[in-house]
């Protein structure tokens, strides 16, 4: 019998990803538990080979529901791979009621039922649990570096991974955790920053930079996010955290000036605006233990190839995302961002 994987969160960005991965490269069968939030997109999964995955829609704070698909997992190679989240940043600075509700007793309703039924659980998380560093600081994040979050999304995660930790010790959960940075490619939300500025462009509408622009984010193919995941899946140690990143720092000035140059544009074109309270500086990963004892390595290593390769994605799949474009923007005007 092929492993069987439950996925929460598989109709947002980085979850769908995933399940093209793992169908692409195992013979695995995917239930996908998402609640199909305003970030989500059920055609994010379109053309998938038709027998091997399975949508149903619902939360993952629903302790029946969670019961009902963690229960059948008893098979070798079965696991709950829990992405689910409401992850972006400026709107749990708006409300963060949700944030709580979803990343901290999702996280809890879905590790009971892993204690319950002893079902392998691999956790999703981010290198923003660390907080930020100063630009010149020579460390990066690594596996020992102290929580400090910023933000209610960064705290939530925090605390979501605190908990998985906990079940492993106090209640043996089979459970693996990983911490990835900022991830690009296909299927993002026109929320995130990478997205927001190629379909501003394609609108005529300037790119907004937060402040000076001189924070810094780690980019990494989401493609290489989800290698990066399955590896862990397969060989990572239980109880262990793995630091997922590709080398790709770059400042969010930089980032725009690339966008700009690769649609044509002058590298000058854009506007700042006000920036995001509490906004952390600089991220940067340290992923040798995951290259060094799985042996894993990215696929994408040049950015600029890859930022190519996301320009023309939008450029080429307008319908994907232009429903979602007018109400993101009225949002971002509110805030004067
Ligand atoms: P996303 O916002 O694109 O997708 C989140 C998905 O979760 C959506 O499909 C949404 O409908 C679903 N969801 C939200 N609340 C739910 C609930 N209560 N029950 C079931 N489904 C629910 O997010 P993303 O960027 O793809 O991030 C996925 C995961 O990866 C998150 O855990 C996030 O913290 C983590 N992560 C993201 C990044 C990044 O750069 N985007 C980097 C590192 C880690
Ligand atoms: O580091 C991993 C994290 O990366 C994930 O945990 C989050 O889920 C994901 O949303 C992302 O968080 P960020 O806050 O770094 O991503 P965002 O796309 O919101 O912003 C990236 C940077 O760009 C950040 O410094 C803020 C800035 N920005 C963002 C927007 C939307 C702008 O300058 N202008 C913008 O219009």
């Amino acid at each position: 019998m092929s492993p069987h994987l439950l996925v929460t969160g598989g109709a947002g960005f980085i979850g769908s990803n995933f399940v093209h991965h793992v169908l692409a490269h195992t013979d695995a069968r995917v239930t996908v538990l998402d609640k199909l939030t305003y970030a989500s997109s059920a055609a994010s999964l379109d053309g998938l080979p038709e027998g091997r995955v399975r949508l149903v829609e619902g939360d993952v704070a629903d302790a029946a529901l969670v019961e009902e698909l963690v229960a059948p997992l008893t098979g070798e190679g079965d696991a709950i791979v829990h992405y689910a989240a409401e992850s972006h940043n400026d709107n749990s600075l708006a409300d963060p009621s949700p944030f709580l509700h979803t990343n901290f007793t999702g996280t809890f309703t879905l590790l009971e039922a892993a204690r319950r039924h002893g079902t392998r659980y691999h956790h999703i998380s981010t290198d923003e649990v660390y907080g930020d560093l100063a630009l010149d600081d020579p460390e990066r994040f690594t596996e020992t570096t102290a929580y400090n979050p910023s933000s209610p999304y960064s705290a939530t995660k925090a605390g979501s991974d605190l908990l998985v930790r906990a079940w492993v010790r106090s209640f043996g959960v089979q459970a693996t955790l990983s911490n990835c940075s900022n991830n690009y490619g296909p299927r993002q939300h026109v929320e995130k920053f990478i997205p927001r500025q190629i379909t501003n462009l394609i609108d005529g509408i300037r790119p907004r930079l937060y402040g000076m622009g001189e924070n810094v984010r780690d980019w990494i193919h989401a493609d290489d996010h989800s290698s990066a995941v399955l590896t862990i899946l397969e060989k990572g140690r239980i109880g262990e955290t793995y630091l997922i990143g590709a080398d790709g720092e770059k400042s969010n000035k930089e980032v725009v000036e690339l966008i700009l140059q690769q649609m044509g544009r002058e590298a000058d074109d854009f506007d700042h605006v006000t920036d995001r309270p509490g906004h952390d500086l600089r991220y940067a990963i340290d992923s040798t233990k995951l290259r060094t004892e799985l042996g894993w390595t990215p696929s994408y290593p040049d950015f600029e190839a890859g930022l190519a390769a996301t320009v023309d994605w939008y450029r080429g799949n307008e319908a994907w995302w232009r429903g979602q474009k007018a109400a993101t923007e009225a949002k971002y005007a509110k805030a004067g961002q």
